[in-house]
C-alpha cells in the first residue's frame, strides 16, 4: 500500500465523525426544503469542512504540484501584465500549500528568458553587453517579485549553466529519436515575438514617411525575411497526437475557449518548425551540441526551463513531471499548447497536466506600449495601493477570459469599498472596545442560535437570514477551492466579498451596539452575534491568505488565530453551532488594533504619472 493511501485512510477515519455530524446538521439546516434536500446533500454534503469529497481530495492533496509562470524577457523592465502572470501562479500555489499536508509537495517556479535575437538586439541598442542587460533586468524582476510577495520556490535564468545542460540534453534526445533534420528555412521572422510566421500572418503597415513595411498581423511587430539552413523539428508528425491529447483531456487548457482555439489551430496543417538559427546571425544563445555554427531557437531553449527547474536530466525530475500547471498569457498559447507538448511527446514525455491561460491588462482602454508611454510600473502601484491592495485588485478584477482595464479610480474604488469599508469595517465593528470590552472571542449561545432553524422560544434570536449566512460561509471554502481549481480566482474573491457583505448585513440587522453586556437577556445574544461575525471573519481571513497574505495575517492575528490554525484542511467554521467545542471561545484577541486597510485618497495626478513611467 502506498504511503499516501495509508495517510488518506487515516485522515478519513479521523474526519468521518465530523462528516456524519455535519451531514446531520446540514439536513437540519436545510430543514423544510423537501425535494432539493437530497441532491444538495449529494453535491455538498460532507464537504462543508473538508473542501471536497474526502478520498479524491486527499489523494490530490498528497500528490505533488508544480506551478510555473512564463519566464520573462529581459529586454525591458517589468510591467503590471508580468506581475499579473506571477500573481496568478502565486495565488494558486499558496492556495495549494494551504490545502496540502506538506508545503514541500508544492513547487512554484518563475524566472527570466535571457537568450535570443530580441535580447541580443536590445543589448546592442542599449550599448550593453548582453550579460550586463540580463543581470540588470533579471534583478528588477527578482526585486519586484520579492516586494510583491511572490512566493516562488525557484527563480531560473536561462543563462545559467544548469539550464544549458538541460537544453542540450533535451536536444540530444530529440535528435536521437530522429525528430531533427537539416533543411532550408525561408520565410518571415518576428524578432519581438521570437517566432516564424507564414505569409498569411503578415501584413503591411504604413510608416511615418508613407513607406510601408511588413508586420505581424497578430502583434503588429515588424518582421523580416529570413533564408538560412537550420535544424528543423518534425512538428507535422504531432498533429494527431496533439489532437488526441486535447480531446482526451478536456481540462488540459483552461478557460475552455482557449482549449477550443488550439483544437481549431490543429484542424489546419502543422508545418515542421525551424529550431535553430545561424550563429553568425544569432550568437546570444545555446549552441547546438556538436554544431557551433547553429544556435538553438530561443523558444525551445526557454520552454525547457520548466524541466531544468525540477532537475532534468537527472531522474529526480520525474517526481514532478507532468504534475505541472503552466500559467501563461494568451499571446504565448501556441508555444505552450502546440510546440511544447509536441517537443515533450517527441522526447518520450507526457504533455503538462494543465495550461492556465489569462488575457491581458490594458491601461485606460489602451494596450500598454513603450511608444504610447503608458506602460505602468508595478512598483509604483505597490507603493500607491500597498502590496496587498494591488494584489487584491489585479486578482479580483482580472478575468482570464478577456482583457481587463486598469485605471487608478477603479483601484481606489474597489479597495476602499471591499477592503477598507466592508472587511475592515466588519472587523472593527466586532473588535472595537466599546462593543467588545473584554477583547475576547465571546461565547456562542446555542439557545439563542439553535442549530435547528425555525424553533421558537423566549431566548431564540436567530432569524432565517442568519441561517442563510451560516450556510453561505460554511460552503465558502469548498466554493473557493472549486474556483481555484477552475482558474477563476476572481470568482473566489467575489464569493468571499459577497459573504463579507452578508456578514455586515447580519451585524447591521442585530445592531450589537444597541445590546447591553450588563443585561442577562442581551448578553448571551450579544456574545453570539459577535462570535458568529468573528467566525465568519476567521474564514475570510483564512481564505484570503493566498491573495492578500499580510492583510490576512493582520486579520487572523487580531482574531487570535495562531499560525498552526490557518490551514484550509483544519478550517472548521462555527463548531459550536454543530455541537462541538470551539477552541477560540474565550480566547483573547490579538493586540494589534490598527486599521486593517486604510482608505485610499483619489489622485488626480496619478494617471499622468503612470503614463510617464
Ligand atoms: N519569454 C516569453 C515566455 C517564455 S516561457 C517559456 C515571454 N515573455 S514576456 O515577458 O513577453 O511575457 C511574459 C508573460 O507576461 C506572458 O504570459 C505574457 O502574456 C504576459 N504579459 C505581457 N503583457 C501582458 C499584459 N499587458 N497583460 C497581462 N499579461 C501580459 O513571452
Amino acid at each position: 500500500m502506498r504511503l499516501s493511501h495509508v495517510l488518506s485512510e487515516h485522515r478519513l477515519l479521523r474526519l468521518r465523525p465530523v462528516c456524519t455530524m455535519l451531514r446531520k446538521s446540514v439536513l437540519r439546516l436545510l430543514g423544510r426544503t423537501g425535494a432539493s434536500r437530497l441532491s444538495l446533500l449529494e453535491d455538498f454534503g460532507p464537504r462543508y469542512y473538508t473542501l471536497g469529497s474526502l478520498s479524491a481530495r486527499d489523494d490530490a492533496r498528497d500528490a505533488r504540484a508544480y506551478f510555473t509562470t512564463p519566464i520573462f524577457y529581459v529586454n525591458a523592465a517589468p510591467h503590471i501584465g508580468h506581475l499579473y502572470s506571477a500573481l496568478l501562479a502565486d495565488a494558486l500555489s499558496r492556495h495549494r500549500r494551504l490545502r496540502g499536508p506538506s508545503t514541500a509537495a508544492t513547487r512554484f517556479s518563475t524566472g527570466t528568458d535571457e537568450h535570443g535575437l530580441k535580447i541580443q538586439q536590445a543589448a546592442a541598442t542599449a550599448g550593453l553587453a548582453p550579460t550586463e542587460l540580463c543581470d540588470r533586468v533579471s534583478k528588477h524582476f527578482q526585486q519586484l517579485f520579492q516586494e510583491a510577495g511572490i512566493s516562488c520556490t525557484d527563480f531560473i535564468r536561462t543563462t545559467e549553466a544548469r539550464h544549458r545542460v538541460a537544453v542540450q540534453h533535451f536536444w540530444g534526445v530529440l535528435k536521437s529519436r530522429g525528430l531533427l533534420y537539416k533543411g532550408v528555412y525561408e520565410g518571415w521572422y518576428c524578432a519581438s515575438d521570437e517566432c516564424f510566421l507564414p505569409e498569411a500572418k503578415v501584413t503591411r503597415q504604413l510608416g511615418p514617411l508613407g513607406d510601408s513595411f511588413p508586420v505581424s498581423l497578430e502583434s503588429g511587430h515588424p518582421v523580416s525575411w529570413t533564408k538560412e539552413e537550420n535544424y528543423i523539428f518534425r512538428l507535422s508528425q504531432f498533429r494527431e497526437p496533439l489532437q488526441r491529447w486535447l480531446r482526451g483531456n478536456p481540462q488540459a487548457i483552461t478557460p475552455e475557449p482557449f482549449h477550443h482555439v488550439v483544437l481549431q489551430w490543429l484542424d489546419e496543417e502543422l508545418p515542421d518548425l525551424s529550431v535553430s538559427r545561424r550563429s553568425s546571425h544569432l550568437h546570444w544563445g545555446i549552441p547546438v551540441p556538436g554544431d557551433d555554427s547553429q544556435t538553438i531557437y530561443v523558444w525551445l531553449d526557454a520552454l525547457v526551463n520548466y524541466l531544468t527547474v525540477i532537475g532534468y536530466p537527472n531522474a529526480e525530475f520525474k517526481s514532478w513531471w507532468p504534475a505541472t500547471s503552466h500559467i501563461i498569457g494568451k499571446d504565448i498559447l501556441k508555444f505552450h499548447a502546440i510546440y511544447w507538448p509536441a517537443f515533450l511527446l517527441g522526447a518520450g514525455m507526457s504533455p503538462p497536466q494543465r495550461i492556465y491561460v489569462h488575457s491581458h491588462w490594458t491601461v485606460c482602454g489602451q494596450k500598454m506600449s513603450k511608444s504610447l508611454g503608458n506602460v505602468v510600473d508595478p512598483r509604483t502601484c505597490l507603493n500607491r495601493y500597498t502590496v496587498d491592495g494591488f494584489r487584491y485588485f489585479l486578482l479580483r478584477q482580472g478575468v482570464p477570459n478577456w482583457d481587463c482595464d486598469y485605471y487608478d479610480e477603479k483601484v481606489v474604488k474597489l479597495l476602499n469599498s471591499e477592503l477598507a469599508d466592508a472587511l475592515g469595517g466588519l472587523l472593527n465593528r466586532c473588535t472595537a472596545k466599546r462593543i467588545n470590552p473584554s477583547e475576547t472571542y465571546p461565547a456562542f449561545c446555542t439557545t439563542c442560535f439553535p442549530s435547528e432553524p425555525g424553533l421558537v422560544g423566549p431566548s431564540v434570536r436567530a432569524q432565517a437570514e442568519d441561517y442563510a449566512l451560516v450556510s453561505s460561509v460554511a460552503t465558502l471554502p469548498k466554493q473557493v477551492a472549486d474556483h481555484y481549481d477552475n482558474f477563476q480566482i476572481y470568482k473566489a474573491l467575489e464569493a468571499v466579498s459577497s459573504c463579507v457583505r452578508q456578514t455586515n448585513g447580519f451585524v447591521q440587522r442585530h445592531a450589537p451596539w444597541k445590546l447591553n453586556w450588563e443585561s442577562p437577556v442581551d448578553a448571551p445574544w450579544l456574545g453570539t452575534v459577535l462570535h458568529v461575525a468573528l467566525e465568519c471573519l476567521r474564514v475570510f481571513g483564512t481564505l484570503l491568505q493566498p491573495v492578500t497574505p499580510s492583510l490576512a495575517d493582520k486579520l487572523l492575528s487580531r482574531l487570535g488565530v495562531s499560525a498552526s490554525e490557518r490551514n484550509l484542511g483544519e478550517l472548521y467554521f462555527l463548531p459550536r453551532f454543530y455541537g462541538h467545542p470551539c477552541p477560540f471561545e474565550g480566547r483573547r484577541l490579538g493586540p494589534e488594533t490598527g486599521l486593517l486597510f486604510p482608505r485610499l485618497e483619489p489622485s488626480r495626478t496619478w494617471l499622468v504619472k503612470a503614463h510617464r513611467t
